[in-house]
């Protein structure tokens, strides 16, 4: 059997408008489209799990209101368990998403109910946290509530999985008590500071352990840093040396919208990880899980089921 999932974190109500390039500062640009999507990283994280096989139960909060109905009916059609989202009296969080031609994104949120999410609210889920496998967390709620979470989780015996996004100074205490860090290139810099350098595509194993020795400096011994359409790289302080940098490579589709494909990889690591998959596999499997996530439009809409990553895993 496989282990319980639970993500603590945000929802949000997603407006996205669809244009051919995204606007400069102080640019008004003509869109193609618009949408309202179920979105929000935790929220993402969760429902790509429970489209792919997990037990998963979400931890959050939302307004009384047509997106916060939105996003719970989303996330249980997934089958993921929201006993433990909370209705809160301020809105739902809301992200204004712009999409270009190439699937690139940017995104402003806005916390609404997601603010209110607190250590509190992390102890009144001691029932789901109770033997999780794994937590998995992203940085859009506050950190003392993702600080308790982390702590809960490592209590419970659970793997507590860090997604550094939106990018934020993590205190000490929470990188001790991650297990699994997840970030893209701009956020593993970001993390290590000035004067260490984290290599682009193509690099060598060695300049990826120079990385992967300074985040266990932090005290953090597992890594898996994405590297968009060129893949990823399992950082892995705890594997043998001729293991301790693994190379994912690239899943080649035709991206039509990125937007939530670092929580689709995620949410698919957690799923793995709780199977009891290495993290190399785990990593490969999500790579997938991701790159498939960019063909459609949206998040969770847009998520593979377990069907859909290994019919494309057999043919690559
Ligand atoms: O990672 C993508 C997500 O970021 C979107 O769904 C949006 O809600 C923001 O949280
Ligand atoms: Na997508």
């Amino acid at each position: 059997g496989t282990g319980r999932i639970v993500v603590v974190g945000s929802l949000n109500a997603d407006l996205t408008i669809y244009c051919e390039r995204l606007p400069q500062p102080g640019e008004t640009v003509h869109g193609n489209g618009f949408a309202v999507n179920p979105g929000g990283k935790s929220a993402n994280q969760a429902v790509a799990a429970g489209r792919l096989g997990g037990h998963v139960s979400l931890v959050g909060a939302v307004g009384d209101d047509p997106n916060g109905h939105m996003l719970l009916a989303s996330v249980a059609g997934a089958g993921v368990d929201v006993g433990q989202v909370r209705t809160s009296s301020e809105p739902t969080g809301v992200a204004v998403i712009a999409v270009d031609a190439g699937g690139e994104n940017n995104i402003i949120i806005s916390a609404g109910a997601n603010g209110t999410l607190s250590p509190a609210d992390v102890a009144e889920a001691a029932d789901v946290l109770e033997g999780a496998a794994v937590v998995s967390l992203c940085l859009e709620v506050a950190m003392p509530t993702v600080l308790a979470a982390a702590q809960a989780g490592h209590d419970a015996g659970a793997k507590v999985l860090l997604n550094l996004s939106p990018y934020a100074h993590i205190p000490a205490a929470l990188a001790e008590l991650v297990d699994v860090l997840l970030v893209n290139a701009h956020e593993a810099a970001l993390f290590l500071g000035p004067g260490a350098s984290v290599p682009g595509a193509g690099a060598h194993a060695a300049q990826w352990d120079a990385v992967r020795e300074r985040f266990a400096e932090r005290g953090i011994r597992q890594v898996l840093v994405t590297l968009g359409a060129n893949g990823s790289v399992v950082l892995d302080s705890d594997a043998p040396a001729n293991r301790s940098v693994v190379f994912v490579k690239p899943t080649k589709v035709d991206a039509v919208d990125t937007t939530g494909a670092g929580d689709a990889f995620t949410g698919a690591v957690a799923v793995r990880l709780a199977a009891g998959d290495a993290l190399a596999d785990a990593a490969a499997f999500a790579s997938v899980a991701a790159a498939l996530a960019t063909t459609r439009k949206g998040t969770q809409a847009a998520y593979p089921e377990t069907a859909d990553v290994e019919r494309r895993l057999r043919v690559s």
